[in-house]
């Protein structure tokens, strides 16, 4: 199986906040937005490996600034690592001014998504090649990323999360 470039798996879905999609201040409601950033990851997921793909994991958000009512989104997923059968996406989104075309960050997210078979028993996916140098530092971090989630969904024991604990030492 050969590796892919990360940038391959670029995902970029562009929308809008219509005004059923928004919470009481009339900024775009947090599920709404995980919605969105799921969908444009799972694009990407499946862009990497071609198979079918479930997400396993939501590793991290971080909700920067609201997202006002008829804000123009744009969300860019990639792949920044790939494991056996595992593969961390990362989205980052931004409001674009509609009328200069300046993009600000508003957030940030981190998932993992799992390929899959019809019966939904986890594949073998592509290695990921990083090229720029987010996409290094990025890929650089997905082991502890990794680590970190199975600690906390109880599927690692603390003890064994070496590149984890490393941080720390
Ligand atoms: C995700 C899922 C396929 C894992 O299946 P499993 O039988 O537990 O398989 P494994 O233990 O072999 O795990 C598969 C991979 O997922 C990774 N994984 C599982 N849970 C994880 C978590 N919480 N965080 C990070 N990685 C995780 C494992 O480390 C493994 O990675 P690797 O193969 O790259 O080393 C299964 O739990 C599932 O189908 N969950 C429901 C998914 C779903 O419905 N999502 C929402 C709708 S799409």
């Amino acid at each position: 199986m050969n590796a892919k470039y990360s940038k391959e798996s670029l995902t970029v879905l562009t929308d809008m906040v219509l005004p059923g999609e928004t919470n009481p201040l009339n900024n775009l409601f947090g599920g709404e937005l995980l919605a969105r950033m799921d969908r444009a990851c799972s694009i990407s997921a499946r862009r990497h490996c071609r198979r079918i793909v479930v997400t396993a994991s939501v590793n991290h958000v971080v909700f920067r600034k609201a997202v006002p009512v008829g804000s123009v989104v744009v969300m860019e997923a990639k792949v920044s690592r790939a494991f056996r059968s595992s593969m961390e996406v990362y989205v980052d989104v931004w409001i674009e001014d509609r009328e200069t075309g300046e993009r600000t960050k508003a957030n940030e997210g981190i998932y993992t998504f799992v390929a899959v078979d019809r019966t939904g028993s986890p594949v073998k996916v592509p290695e990921i090649i990083p090229e720029t140098d987010l996409e290094k530092e990025r890929f650089d971090g997905a082991l502890r990323r990794k680590q970190l989630s199975l600690v906390l969904s109880g599927r690692m024991e603390a003890d064994n999360a070496t590149e984890l604990k490393a941080l720390f030492n």
